[in-house]
């Protein structure tokens, strides 16, 4: 079995680059001993989170409830469910994956906090509580100055033991491809945390778990002394993010939609079957449209680029589709794995030897 049996458009990925990528990981980690406990949005997939635990991941972390649900019944454990449970119905779910998967829970304020520790104290439960701190990104988390007040307020509250703090580093992606300066801000934030936990163990709080987690920062920010876990997600798959981020090589990159060149009546413009439906435009560096156009074989296509999409229709410009033909089979590098998986019903999983197989993505939304 070839890709060119394959119909199109359809979400691609090379399992032995897979591997390697999850294999490396799991390895540099274990040596410096840092837990691993991935983020599972990038794959979605129940044999991709299989492969990771096989490699030691410790458990996985979640941003939905779906995610959190789909591990949690599949028998996988150590989940932390890293976004915040406001609202009634977040609340009960919450509950309900403390009591069925034993999940971990995280907070940014004690009014986040307050309406859990009713809900989990009524149902007779504790919960490990991680506290989630700014360090850069200034989307959720307590600034570290706040840090230490946050923490005596949780203390307060019945059913919630703080266990630890945890950092996600996303505005590391606003580095561009500088690579010295993205790394020494990795460390920097890192060391941000494991100062908020030394603070809090100063304070009486037993502060066990420190973690960090993005794919740019995980060659840098892991390794700080003091960090004792890491949860990169894309680190999987790699993407034209990561490309441009230096966070990996084009040739580790594991994930392509296989498109197909369906009319070519205009010159300098050819059209694809995979549109905005199939591909992300979420492109963090300067890169922009619906991601980088490669060849069969997976090298970049020279004068090619993937210019704007419809729905069902990409548009590729410039002097390289004088070379296209209606038929030909193209590869598309997404900027944004997991944005891209999330719009997929299944992953065509490419064996070295020829073989595939269909592997699901679940708990899309
Ligand atoms: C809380 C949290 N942890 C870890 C990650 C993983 O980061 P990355 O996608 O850079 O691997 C994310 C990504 O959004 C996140 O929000």
């Amino acid at each position: 079995m070839t890709l060119a049996s394959l119909d199109t458009p359809a979400l691609v990925v090379d399992v032995p680059r897979l591997d390697e990528n999850l294999r490396r990981v799991a390895e540099d980690l274990a040596g410096a001993g840092v837990l691993l406990r991935p983020h599972w949005k990038t794959s979605k997939c129940l044999q991709v989170a299989r492969r990771q635990r096989a490699l030691g991941a410790e458990g996985f972390t979640c941003s939905t409830p779906g995610e959190v649900e789909a591990l949690g019944e599949a028998g996988h454990r150590g989940l932390l469910w890293a976004h915040l449970p406001v609202g009634a119905a977040k609340v009960a779910f919450a509950v309900g994956a403390v009591r069925r998967y034993g999940t971990t829970l995280m907070v940014d304020s004690v009014e986040v906090a307050e309406p859990l520790a009713a809900a989990l104290s009524e149902a007779g439960l504790v919960a490990d509580l991680l506290l989630e701190v700014d360090t850069g990104l200034h989307r959720t988390g307590v600034d570290p100055s706040a840090a230490r007040l946050v923490a005596s307020g949780l203390r307060g509250l019945p059913s919630l033991r703080l266990r630890g703090v945890m950092t996600h580093e996303g505005h590391l992606y606003g580095f561009g491809a500088q690579r010295s300066t993205l790394d020494a801000a990795a460390v920097s934030s890192a060391q941000l945390l494991v100062a908020v936990a030394d603070d809090l163990r100063a304070d009486g709080h037993e502060i066990d778990i420190v973690s960090v987690g993005s794919t740019p920062g995980l060659a840098a920010g892991p390794y700080v002394p003091g960090v004792t876990e890491a949860r990169p997600g894309t680190y999987v798959f790699g993407d034209g993010n990561q490309v441009r981020l230096g966070s990996c090589e084009l040739s580790s990159c594991a994930l392509t939609v296989l498109t197909r060149v369906v009319s070519s009546q205009r010159e300098g413009t050819v059209i694809v079957d995979a549109g905005s439906k199939a591909l992300s435009s979420d492109a963090v560096t300067a890169e922009s449209g619906y991601g980088l156009v490669l060849g069969l074989d997976g090298a970049p296509l020279p004068d090619v680029s993937f210019a704007r999409a419809n729905e069902e229709h990409g548009f590729l410009v410039g002097r390289g589709t004088d070379g296209l033909r209606v038929g030909d089979l193209l590869r598309v590098l997404p900027h944004h794995a997991c944005a891209t998986v999330n719009m997929w019903s299944e992953l065509v999983a490419m064996d070295g030897d020829g073989t595939y197989e269909r592997w699901p993505v679940v708990a899309r939304h």
